[in-house]
């Protein structure tokens, strides 16, 4: 894969993180494909720029049906996936006692089920060819456990058991499955919390900042890097130091 384009995808790519994933996945070369739900200004300018090496699909990966279509038209449109990047997720905050079913439904079905799902179609492409990267996109709430995002810590914490055990499974397949637990990041997502909460995390982060989509899309490039094929199964922490 060194120096060649790869193929990649990277699910919930129309803005926030993914998007910043997704641009720096063209930025190196690559051939990309995302999804999300509806389409946003970036995605027009990445399709009209990079036509022959950018596809999106308007797909609700929680619906299994969207998700087997986005998976096949990307292996219809390039034959193969070298890069798996699970970043697509959704976050519904309010104490547990006052949760509701549905919103737990909606976390449980996007950050869970349909991580799970895309995964499965997509390693069976990556295990016949020996050899793939795949990143999930977690959280530290998963680790820390966060006042409000009780359901959304506990999708996260499972995406880690996940990764580690999906990576004892394809390890010998020169595939390697690893976690990112982000820190908090100044996206779309993040609107939920109050500028006092956000102020309080910025004070108590060693590097004083909320984290921007590109702290995370270079541990993601890290991570799918051909040589590092030594590193998986592991959670990658990337937050500014808060949890240190
Ligand atoms: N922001 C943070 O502070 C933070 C911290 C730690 C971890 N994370 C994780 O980082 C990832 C990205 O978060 P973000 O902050 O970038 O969120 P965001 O700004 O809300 O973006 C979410 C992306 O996922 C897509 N999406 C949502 N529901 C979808 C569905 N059912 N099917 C397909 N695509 C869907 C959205 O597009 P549509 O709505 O059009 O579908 C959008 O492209 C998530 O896994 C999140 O848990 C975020």
């Amino acid at each position: 894969m060194t120096g060649q384009p790869r193929t990649v995808i990277v699910t919930g790519g129309s803005r926030g993180l993914g998007a910043g994933i997704v641009q720096s996945f063209l930025d190196s070369g690559d051939r990309v494909a995302t999804c999300s739900r509806s389409e946003t200004d970036a995605v027009r300018e990445w399709r009209a720029q990079y036509a022959d090496r950018f596809l999106f699909v308007e797909a609700d990966l929680a619906d299994r049906e969207q998700s087997t279509l986005f998976a096949k038209a990307t292996l219809d449109q390039w034959g193969s996936v070298d890069v798996l990047v699970n970043n697509a997720g959704v976050a519904r905050d309010g104490i547990l006692a006052l949760f509701s079913d549905e919103d737990s439904d909606t976390v449980i079905d996007l950050n869970l089920k349909a991580t799970i799902h895309l995964t499965r179609q997509i390693v069976r492409n990556m295990l016949a060819r020996d050899g793939g990267r795949i990143v999930n996109i977690s959280s530290i709430t998963g680790q820390t456990g966060y006042r409000g995002l009780t359901v959304y810590g506990a999708t996260k914490a499972a995406l880690d058991g996940f990764t580690r055990g999906l990576a004892r499974e394809v390890g010998s397949r020169n595939i390697t499955v690893n976690s990112i637990a982000s820190g908090y990041l100044r996206t779309e997502m993040s609107h939920g919390l109050d500028d006092g909460q956000l102020n309080q995390i910025v004070r108590r982060t060693p590097a004083g900042r909320l984290g921007e989509p590109d702290d995370i899309a270079r541990a993601v490039q890290f991570l799918v890097d051909e040589r590092n094929d030594w590193i998986t199964g592991q959670v990658l922490v990337v937050d500014g130091g808060l949890t240190c």
